[in-house]
């Protein structure tokens, strides 16, 4: 039988008793494929990834390492929940690496998008290895592994892949959601007791803001786009639009224009709001937003966000512009 086709005869889990059922299922399964042996798992605190750690919490205990590495390119509040949820609350055996200074530093001056997303990429790789050397002895990888990335690739996550690993460092894999949709795996996870701003989170971009932050990334800009990011998430989340609009961030340019401030002279970045929504991302709408909730967001990221002086909002359909920038 093929390990990585998904059985006719499989009900879509879309209930809590399905899920359970699901959860004891696997359970079991990865019990008996890792035994007392050691599992290693990279735990961006994405949708897939935190599922599979809250899983295997579940099976094998703190036979599961979870590294979280923060490349600096989070958005406000994610490593903190990170931590939060698996090291405090499901007292996962948590490795944190803050690794902000290092993936800034490799960044700085570079403002080509394909040169920044494989700097990141590279980065993270050569940081998660490091981490897995250290600890001696682990047998097994997990990954977040889901039955879209099956169809439609080669079965390995174009980021947070294991495909980049080094040759010498080989693992057997442990991916208990790969034959689930996503809509499935947020029934599992929520099914698992993960908090709903986890599982139903949006999609966000393995390179995170590094692709918001546009040209070449300084900390202070990306400071504005955090907090500026984090003003709209907040203002979405009060008037219902988080749960209509698919995908909505803040983008904000290298250059500056000219404004007052307190009856000066001030010169900022723009910010530039994005809201689409879309089924698969090869195509977006635009969503309507009240210009009353725009006036809200323009007013307090001004007001709020040091170095943001305009807030600008783009109305482009995909095709032509891409959800993200860059
Ligand atoms: P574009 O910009 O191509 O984006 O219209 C389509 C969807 O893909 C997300 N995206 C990424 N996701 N790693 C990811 O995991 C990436 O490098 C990446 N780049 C874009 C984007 O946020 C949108 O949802």
């Amino acid at each position: 039988m093929d390990n990585n086709k998904r059985p006719e005869t499989m009900a879509r889990i879309n209930t809590q008793e399905l899920a359970n059922a699901f959860i004891d299922e696997q359970v079991k399964q990865v019990r008996a494929q890792v035994g007392d042996k050691k599992v290693l798992l990279a735990l961006s605190g994405g949708v897939d990834s935190s599922v599979v750690a809250a899983l295997l919490i579940k099976a094998i205990g703190k036979q599961l390492v979870c590294v979280h590495v923060n490349h600096g390119l989070m958005r406000k509040g994610e490593s903190e929940q990170v931590i939060d949820v698996f090291g405090k609350e499901l007292d996962a055996n948590l490795i944190y690496i803050d690794a902000t200074d290092r993936f800034l530093s490799k960044l700085e001056g570079v403002s080509d998008p394909e040169t920044k997303r494989k700097i990141i990429g590279g980065e993270f790789i050569v940081v998660f290895d490091e981490e897995a050397r250290k600890l001696k002895d682990i047998d097994f990888l997990a990954q977040g592994t889901i039955y879209p990335d099956i169809l439609e690739s080669d079965g390995v996550k174009a980021h947070h892949n294991v495909g980049g690993l080094p040759e010498d460092m080989k693992f057997e894999l442990v991916e208990p959601i790969k034959l689930l949709y996503k809509d499935e795996v947020r029934v599992v996870g929520k099914a698992l007791g993960l908090p709903a701003e986890m599982v139903d989170r949006q999609p966000f971009p393995g390179p995170g803001l590094g692709v918001r932050c546009l040209g070449a990334i300084t900390r202070d800009r990306l400071h504005a786009l955090r907090e500026a990011d984090a003003i709209l998430r907040e203002e979405f989340d009060k008037c219902g639009l988080a749960k209509k609009v698919w995908q909505y961030f803040i983008a904000v340019p290298d250059f500056k224009s000219v404004g007052v401030r307190n009856d000066k002279r001030y010169e900022g970045w723009p910010a530039i709001i994005r809201a689409v929504n879309t089924t698969d991302a090869m195509s977006a709408t635009i969503e309507e937003i009240p210009y009353e909730v725009l006036h809200k967001i323009t007013n307090r990221i001004t007001n709020e966000v040091e170095g943001i002086n305009r807030v600008l909002m783009d109305l482009t359909p995909k095709p032509v512009g891409t959800i993200e920038w860059e």
